[in-house]
Parts: structure tokens; sequence; C-alpha cells
């Protein structure tokens, strides 16, 4: 069978648009961003929001609306709370959180 340019475009253009679409966080390890935030973080929101403390994520006004802004957040807290992590851990969590909770892309 002889594959022209008809055929392939469409296949070309599919694996553009879910490039486009990727999650932001891709090369994160999501177990990880878990772990720390379980650790350092879940308390005090389900000590105010109750539960497990998700309901903060997923309230109607929540806060976070881009992938930049969740990150923009996770540093907030932790330089608030002198967690002192590294880029790497903001990643992990931002992950964790995303795939969860926002599902931004
Ligand atoms: C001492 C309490 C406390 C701790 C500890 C804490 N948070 Fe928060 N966090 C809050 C409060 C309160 C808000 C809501 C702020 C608001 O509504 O203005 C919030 C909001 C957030 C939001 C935004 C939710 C939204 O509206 O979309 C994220 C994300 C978040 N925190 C992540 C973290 C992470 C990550 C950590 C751990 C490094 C952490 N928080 C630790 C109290 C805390």
């Amino acid at each position: 069978m002889k594959i022209g340019l008809t055929t392939l475009l469409p296949a070309v253009c599919l694996t553009l648009t879910s490039l486009a679409q990727a999650d932001p966080f891709a090369a994160a390890d999501i177990s990880a961003g878990k772990k720390l935030l379980e650790t350092n973080c879940i308390a005090c929101h389900a000590s105010s929001f109750g539960g497990d403390g998700s309901a903060i994520y997923t309230r109607e006004d929540h806060i976070v609306k881009t992938a930049k802004g969740l990150i923009q957040q996770i540093r907030n807290c932790n330089t608030n709370l002198g967690l002192q992590w590294f880029d790497t851990d903001e990643l992990n969590v931002a992950a964790y959180l995303n795939k969860n909770y926002y599902h931004l892309q």
C-alpha cells in the first residue's frame, strides 16, 4: 500500500494535539509528591476543611487556576512554612495535586 501525505497528516496532527495537552508536570514523581504532601501539608488543610483536607483544592472559589499558579501556591506555602523544599519537591507535589484534583493542562 502506498502511504501518501493525506494518510499521514491526520496522524501527525493527532500526535501534536496530544503533545500540546500533555500533563504539565509529566516528568515529576507523583508518589514522592504524595508523601511530601501527606507529611507536611495535609493536617493543616484537614483541620480547616475537614476530612482529608482535599476540599481545599476543589472548593468552588479555589485559588489555583493554572499550572503556573499551582507551583506558585506550593512555593508560597513552602516558603511560609520554612520547609526548604527543592524545585523538584515542589514539582512532585504539583504533579500529585494536578493529577488528583486540579487537572490543569
Ligand atoms: C498552617 C496551615 C497550612 C499548612 C501547613 C499548609 N497549608 Fe496550604 N493552605 C492553607 C490555607 C488556610 C489555604 C487557603 C488560603 C486561602 O483561602 O486564601 C491553603 C491553600 C493551599 C492551596 C490552594 C488551594 C486552592 O484554593 O486552590 C494549595 C495548593 C496549598 N495550600 C498547598 C499546600 C502545600 C503544598 C502545603 C505543604 C507544603 C501546604 N499547603 C501547607 C493552610 C495551610
